[in-house]
């Protein structure tokens, strides 16, 4: 009979988990490609768990006739395969969780696809597992992709692996088979720090050593694959850890309470205990661990609760409360694995949301040590990552944060980083350790600072950002301004596109990475003459948001005045003093903005001018130096 809960799974899964509260969890991740019978393992423990529905049964005989692959049999490929495209083309895409009972335990299972362009998917599902089931088909042994799903489960650091020898009734449930992949995989487990494999011989189709152990295999003694799953022990390294707990919401319903909300991520805790709050570093006690129902005497890892504090700290959301004689590292320079999962690449430089437990940061990732090729394990050389790719970068943040390396903690070490702009996940990271070199460099005080020089140059300084595209007129019109603050008395410096890549930027071409770059830099030189009370103008034609939000980000309030020189494509190209759009059109010049190359013009600029002809240059110019008196720039 089918348990009603089947159906519940599939639509409510917090009521599902409520109503199996008492028995313990196992999140695990099952990896191997269509071929090695990875649907039809689910399936089976599907089925053999009793969750199918009988009507899902029926649908599934019917399936098993129409386009299965076993003959008159139950295709148990069919059950997990759900999506109708996707059962035809026989590949399963994206991370599909699956959840089941037995008596003894429930399960969240993580579905993934094995192929290599699914990296990011298998990263996504085995990000919260316990423990991962790799697949093998008996018939071939170990393949290229059991080692990458092998090195991906180690760099995640899932530490139960069971090794699923699948397919025995195909070569006999021979033992030596069996014996010779146990013995070729174990010894490239142990290169990749795998330890405590559990092989477990199989046939997932015919349900041999899935509940019971099956008199076909008479020579293996180890435990069932359900027996395993049901008793394997992996809360224990969690809870064992320092203890950790990541401050999501300040509940704070009226003046007399005060506590602290937040999953504990590692360790335990109990009233009286010694907590450190990091970063801000003030010790205190534990006063209270409330819940729902009631106060706990003790909280460990893989619960959610309260904490009342002893002393009135200032703690926020993001904050972490940790043990006080073993607290998290606190800093904003890292070496991290990082996987890259968005179609655009990695772009060194670039500003990206960090997001580390409830902690929100910005960051930049320099390029790439090295790439690990998944298949090989080789280290190759990378200028960034594309898609799947996973490398060995420096991560710098704007500012600390408090963290343990990934190996030791997976929530306070394992990060994700967004995309600013379209808030897309661009990628998921795993922290190493810091980067000291920061600590040892400080900032030097100075005395003339930054308001004294300004006192003495009778103007605000001020960066003023003129951005379009080549021919649009920013420098004919930033020239123009240039020469009037000159002449009003102003000291000013013009840093044009042109002119600093025969330069600074000499190294710099016209790639994506190469104008993110190249933004950087002059950004950076703009903030130190903004500092030296200069009124700086920046011709460049900065064709990407991020960049020029970093830039605005960099300088104080009011200084960065943003001035999109808007002619459109046609009136550019039909000036094309350069050339340039001829060559570009002609396939002699690629990467060219506006025609190859994108433009993502301001949304919001300080000035917006239309450059397209009908307006003569010193007229826009004029705008501008309005703008910056009312503005209180000049007087
Ligand atoms: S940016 O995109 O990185 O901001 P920048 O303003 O420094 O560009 O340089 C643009 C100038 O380089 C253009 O005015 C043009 O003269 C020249 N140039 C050469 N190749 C290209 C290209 N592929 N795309 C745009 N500009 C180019």
């Amino acid at each position: 009979m089918a348990h009603a809960t089947g159906d519940l799974a599939a639509t409510d899964i917090e009521a599902y988990l409520a109503q199996h509260e008492r028995k313990g969890l196992l999140r695990f991740i099952t990896c191997g490609s269509v071929d090695d019978g990875k649907s039809t393992l689910i399936g089976r423990l599907l089925y053999d768990s009793k969750l199918v529905f009988e009507d899902h049964l029926a649908a599934l005989e019917a399936d098993s006739r129409r386009v299965g692959t076993q003959g008159g049999e139950l295709d148990f490929a069919l059950l997990v395969d759900g999506l109708a495209a996707e059962r035809e083309q026989g590949i399963t895409i994206d991370v599909a969780y699956r959840f089941f009972s037995t008596e003894r335990r429930k399960f969240i299972v993580a579905d993934t696809p094995g192929h290599e362009q699914y990296t990011r998917n298998m990263v996504t599902g085995a990000s919260t597992a316990d423990l991962a089931v790799i697949l093998i088909d008996a018939r071939k042994g170990v393949l290229t992709q059991t080692r990458r799903h092998s090195y991906l489960v180690s760099l995640l650091g899932i530490r139960h692996v069971v090794l699923a020898v699948n397919k025995l009734d195909l070569v006999g449930f021979d033992q030596s088979v069996f014996d010779a992949i146990v013995a070729d995989y174990t010894s490239f487990a142990e290169q990749i720090g795998l330890d405590g494999v559990v092989p477990i011989p199989l046939s997932a189709l015919l349900g041999d050593n899935i509940t019971a152990r099956s008199p076909e295999t008479p020579w293996y003694t180890g435990p069932s694959l359900v027996e395993h799953l049901e008793t394997v022990v992996v809360d224990d390294e969690r809870s064992e850890g320092p203890f950790r707990l990541p401050v999501q919401w300040v509940n704070r319903p009226d003046l007399d309470f005060r506590g602290f909300a937040g999953p504990v991520v590692g360790g335990r805790v109990r009233p009286g205990d010694r907590v450190r709050v990091v970063p801000s570093g003030h010790d205190t006690d534990v006063a209270r661990i409330v819940t729902a129902d009631g106060d706990l005497d003790e909280a460990v890892a893989g619960q959610s609760v309260t904490l009342v504090l002893a002393d009135e700290i200032d703690i926020s959301r993001g904050d972490v409360i940790a043990a006080a004689d073993d607290p998290p590292a606190v800093a904003d320079q890292f070496e991290c694995h990082l996987v890259w999962m968005a179609t655009e690449e990695l772009l060194p430089g670039r500003p990206y949301l960090l997001k580390i437990g409830t902690r929100t940061a910005t960051a930049t990732v320099a390029r790439p040590k090295y790439a690990v090729n998944v298949n090989t394990l080789e280290h190759t050389a990378a200028r960034t990552l594309g898609l799947n790719e996973i490398g060995v970068c420096n991560i710098s943040l704007d500012r600390p944060v408090p963290f343990d390396p990934y190996e030791v903690n997976r929530d306070t070490g394992g990060f994700i980083l967004i995309d600013k702009l379209t808030n897309a996940t661009v990628g998921a990271g795993m922290l190493h350790f810091a980067l000291r070199r920061a600590d040892n460099v400080h900032w030097q005080a100075v005395d003339v600072d930054r308001d004294a020089r300004a006192r003495l140059s009778g103007h605000r300084p001020a960066l003023l950002w003129f951005t379009g595209l080549s021919g649009s007129g920013k420098s004919t019109v930033a020239n123009l301004v240039e020469r009037e603050l000159h002449a009003l008395g102003h000291r000013t410096y013009l840093l044009d596109g042109d002119n600093v890549r025969h330069g600074l930027n000499r190294d710099l071409g016209f790639t994506e990475a190469d104008r993110v770059e190249n933004i950087r830099r002059v950004a950076e030189v703009a903030r130190l003459m903004v500092d030296a009370s200069l009124i700086v103008l920046a011709s460049f034609i900065s064709p990407f948001r991020a960049e020029r939000q970093m830039a605005r980000e960099l300088l104080g309030e009011g200084e960065f005045v943003e001035i999109f020189v808007d002619s459109g494509l046609e009136a550019a190209e039909a000036r094309d003093r350069k050339g340039l759009y001829a060559k570009a059109r002609r396939g002699e010049l690629v990467n060219f903005t506006g025609i190859d190359s994108p433009y993502e013009p301001p949304e919001a600029p300080e000035l917006h001018l239309d450059s397209s002809g009908t307006v003569p240059p010193e007229e826009l110019a004029a705008t501008v130096v309005q703008h910056l008196r009312s503005a209180g720039v000049i007087p």
